[in-house]
């Protein structure tokens, strides 16, 4: 009703002013298309972001409804986050006993590679084709058969939190919603977060790593990536994108089975066709670039995009025939014709050649900017392959991340120096601020509400930022593989240890660390 009561009122204002000159009526009437655009934009973010509080408060209910029983389970369940149960002592119990007989399970399912050894207290297993060895409990070990067969439980677990966030060695992959939830992927899990209501949402589609994220210009449709994977069974997983709906975490189109070799590690819709392109790289040695109409899940185009790895794409925001890909010692700019893509490498001319060209974000005009690992920062002219204008040295060390603004003023954030610095018009540096050395080196920025950022870490940490200093960290994990977890046996807590040499005490509730230690390994 809010888009009606506008269009009348729009015609309205263009018959009033029928005196006015064309151009001023022209100008007038994309002013006008612009703020309905804005309109239509919270509108539909009002509307997402009722339609994830219903759902969550339809899980509520139905949690309570059902009481002790897991709620009734659908395909892709519109996850909302259940409420630790309290007061039950046996609950801790119960997970581990159901945690013990699933990898039993999965242990005779594998009985050919699983092995045990009960003097060293140890059973070793492939899961999904990944070898891994779990000890036994100290109280377990002299009763522990690995031939004993159990009864499944009859309770299934439900995912209610993700500690983590994949920054260490993914690029482009944190970014806001309508819904006020922050997008990210950590293993085969993207999470949606609503850090001020703390409420995650997960969507549970794909069956192996995620490694790319795209958000489409409708703001609500989203695009995944995975890496080739193993079933349960041993047998090998596809790499593919997943179109999916951030509201019902609906799956909508599935693309490439059988087309991608080893991983899709960048994918990106296009901005000026209405987004109904999809440009996928596959990190296979050919590195295949990729251009899908996905409502059809057709595929348009592909060509070898480079021999060297490829870290970037991106369609040019106003020609959706036009695509930029960046990566070791290269930038390419692609035009597509029906389905031919041509190559133009971009030129650097006199500037300095960095080794990688890290990531490209596009200026308001059209430009395209680079930033790169000798910290430079290039402005390419709108559609050309040679350099415009140069920031030298706007980082020490590399520029992992540029984010512009919806102002138009543009964030880059450095690896080496951990800076966030903010670029005015003209590429004039105007505030800065640094992440502490325990964080890391910046891996992705993305626009939070008006004044706010969010941040990125390569220590797989995500910072809520705004200029001059302020930095809040809202999600931090292990900068490298989980080795081990126990759960409390009364509190609502848990600890973690990993190949980082950290320790972490994790408060269930908050699902924030309490404590950490570094251990000193000899
Ligand atoms: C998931 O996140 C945790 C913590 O941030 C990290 O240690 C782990 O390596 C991540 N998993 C993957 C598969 O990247
Ligand atoms: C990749 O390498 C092959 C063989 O070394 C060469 O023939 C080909 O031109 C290279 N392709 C690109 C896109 O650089």
């Amino acid at each position: 009703q809010g888009i009606i009561t506008y269009i009348v009122e729009y015609y309205d204002t263009v018959s009033a002013s029928s005196n006015m000159d064309m151009e001023d009526r022209v100008s007038h009437m994309e002013q006008r298309l612009q703020l309905q655009e804005d309109e239509i934009q919270l509108l539909k973010a009002a509307l997402a972001d009722a339609l994830r509080r219903l759902g969550y408060c339809e899980e509520q209910s139905q949690g309570r409804q059902v009481g002790g029983a897991h709620p009734t389970r659908r395909s892709l369940p519109a996850s909302a986050t259940v409420a630790p149960t309290k007061g039950q002592g046996s609950l801790h119990d119960e997970r581990l006993t159901m945690v013990r007989r699933e990898m039993a399970a999965e242990s005779r399912s594998r009985t050919t590679s699983s092995s045990s050894s009960s003097e060293d207290g140890y059973v070793r297993m492939f899961l999904r084709g990944r070898p891994v060895t779990m000890y036994i409990p100290d109280q377990q070990r002299e009763s522990y058969s690995i031939d004993q067969k159990v009864a499944l439980p009859e309770r299934k677990l439900k995912l209610q939190w993700v500690y983590g966030y994949r920054g260490r060695d993914c690029r482009s992959n944190l970014y806001l919603l309508p819904t006020g939830e922050i997008v990210y992927f950590n293993a085969s899990v993207v999470v949606l977060y609503n850090t001020e209501e703390q409420q995650q949402r997960h969507y549970l589609g794909h069956n192996d790593d995620v490694k790319c994220l795209s958000v489409h210009p409708d703001m609500v449709t989203i695009a995944t990536g995975q890496v080739a994977g193993n079933s349960k069974d041993g047998k090998l997983l596809a790499p593919h994108v997943r179109v999916w709906d951030s509201v019902s975490l609906n799956t909508l189109h599935v693309i490439g089975m059988g087309v991608f070799d080893r991983a899709v590690t960048c994918v990106t819709f296009s901005k000026s066709n209405g987004g109904s392109f999809l440009c996928a790289v596959d990190d296979a040695n050919d590195h295949i670039l990729s251009v899908w109409n996905w409502q059809k899940e057709k595929q348009l185009a592909d060509v070898k995009c480079s021999n060297d790895s490829v870290l970037g794409a991106a369609f040019h925001p106003m020609d959706s025939n036009l695509i930029v890909t960046c990566g070791k010692s290269h930038i390419n700019f692609w035009t597509m014709e029906g389905s031919s893509l041509t190559k133009k490498q971009g030129l650097f001319d006199k500037h300095e050649k960095p080794k990688y060209v890290l990531c490209v974000a596009f200026a308001e005009n059209g430009d395209a900017i680079t930033g790169d690992s000798s910290g430079n920062i290039y402005v390419w002219a709108k559609g050309g392959n040679r350099i415009s204008q140069v920031v030298s040295g706007a980082h020490e060390g590399g520029i992992f991340s540029l984010c512009v603004l919806k102002d138009g003023t543009m964030v880059s954030g450095g690896g080496k120096d951990r800076r966030v610095v903010l670029w005015g018009h003209n590429y004039r540096k105007q505030s800065e601020m640094e992440v502490g050395d325990l964080y890391g080196p910046v891996r992705a920025l993305a626009e939070g509400k008006p004044g706010e950022l969010f941040v990125g870490t390569t220590k797989n940490a995500i910072i809520r930022a705004s200029f001059p200093d302020s930095l809040t960290p809202i999600v931090q994990g292990h900068t490298d593989e989980l080795w081990g977890l126990d759960v409390h046996p009364s509190m609502e807590q848990f600890v973690t240890c990993a190949q980082d040499k950290q320790v972490h005490l994790w408060d269930t509730k908050s699902h924030q660390p309490l404590w950490s230690k570094t251990i000193e390994v000899q």
